[in-house]
């Protein structure tokens, strides 16, 4: 069963055009802010384990920081083979709380 939890405050998320690491119980969370929307995906990038939150945002992909593997911020897909699929998970914004659902 999947249920909202707090990932972080609306004032904390990354600024657009930026993407950020988050910590959500035993994993990291990346969440990307493209053009002021919001999005939130597992951090571990599936190549080789690069932050995906320390890459940079390209038109509405985010870049690898480690070997420039780019993911569609939406899908989760890789771009160069969309078979491969990062997590995705929805987001929802309540009484200034970024919520996540899990
Ligand atoms: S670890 Fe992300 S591109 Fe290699």
């Amino acid at each position: 069963m999947s249920a909202f939890v707090k990932l972080t405050t609306e004032s904390e998320l990354p600024a657009p055009g930026q993407a950020k690491e988050f910590p959500c119980g035993d994993k990291v969370i990346c969440v990307a802010n493209v053009n002021g929307t919001i999005s939130a995906m597992d951090n571990v990038c599936l190549h080789r384990g690069g932050p995906l939150g320390q890459g940079v945002i390209e038109g509405n992909k985010l870049v690898c920081p480690w070997h420039g593997w780019q993911w569609d911020v939406n899908s989760g897909e890789a771009v160069h083979n969309p078979v491969v699929r990062i997590a995705v998970y929805p987001l929802k914004i309540e009484n200034g709380d970024v919520m996540i659902e899990q």
